[in-house]
């Protein structure tokens, strides 16, 4: 009976290993099935790093994952403080901006939503003479122009005659309409709308699903909150949400 016993819990924990397992493998199938459309040839510019060269990707963006894992990078790191331990096969240094740095490589994409964060890892870089990738995974109209950095999510949109700075970060979905100017190192975040010729300046934060009416200007380091309608300027430095935004 014992034996019967100890052999049963021999069985259970070894399907439970199995279970673990099989989650395992479905977390893991996770990025390529919201990644499929996505692969270098779309996403990553031809004139930037060859592929079989190392890179570090910074980020925790299911498509960036894929693209890592298509382009042999050795390295992501989740700047996501949230996550801990290994992710989808990559190391994870949480926001820990020295441990990101630490890594020699020939490239970097930074979809690192912290604007300050992402400023300071580029720079850093960019004084090494790594180049930092542009992936562009939505869609950019041929009349506006982007500096090196740009990391475009899927479903964001680019119109005409726009002009983003450098280390841009777009996530999904989100829209700057004609005419517009999006300062360095700024981010949308997912759904963000900006509406025609609106200025954000350097390093501000337009969260998600907020809409910035026509003409307007955001001041540099501000930030806009989730769902917000801004409807006057922003000062430089500042925190509005809310409709209208205050
Ligand atoms: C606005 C924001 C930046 C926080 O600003 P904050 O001034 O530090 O706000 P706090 O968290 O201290 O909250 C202060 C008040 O504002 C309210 N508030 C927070 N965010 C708000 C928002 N987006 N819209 C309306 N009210 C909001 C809070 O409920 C709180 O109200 P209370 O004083 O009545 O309790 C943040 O809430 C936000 O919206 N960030 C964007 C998140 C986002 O888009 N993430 C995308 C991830 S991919």
């Amino acid at each position: 009976m014992r034996k019967k016993i100890e052999e049963s819990a021999v069985g259970a924990r070894a399907r439970k290993k199995q279970h673990v397992a099989s989650r395992g493998a479905r977390v893991f199938d996770l990025p390529t099935r919201y990644a499929r459309p996505l692969n270098q040839e779309t996403l990553l510019e031809r004139r930037k790093v060859a592929p079989q060269k190392k890179a570090i990707l910074a980020g925790a963006h299911f498509e960036m994952v894929q693209l890592a894992k298509s382009l042999n990078f050795d390295l992501v790191a989740v700047c996501d403080p949230a996550k801990t331990g290994p992710w989808h096969d990559f190391l994870v240094y949480g926001q820990d901006e020295e441990a990101i740095v630490s890594h020699p490589c020939d490239g970097v994409i930074l979809a690192i939503d912290d604007s300050q964060l992402r400023a300071k890892v580029q720079t850093y870089y960019a004084g090494l003479g790594v180049e930092a990738l542009n992936v562009l995974g939505g869609t950019i109209d041929s009349s506006s122009s982007y500096g090196p950095g740009l990391v475009a999510c899927q479903m964001s949109i680019v119109t005409t005659e726009c002009t983003l700075g450098e280390g841009v970060r777009l996530n999904v979905g989100a829209t700057v309409m004609h005419d517009c100017s999006v300062g360095d190192f700024t981010t949308l975040a997912p759904h963000a709308l900006l509406l025609g010729h609106v200025t954000v300046e350097e390093e501000c934060y337009i969260g998600a699903k907020a809409t910035i009416l026509p003409g307007l200007r955001v001041g540099r380091g501000s930030v806009v909150g989730a769902g917000a309608v801004v409807t006057k300027d922003v000062p430089p430095g500042r925190i509005v949400k809310g409709v209208p935004a205050r």
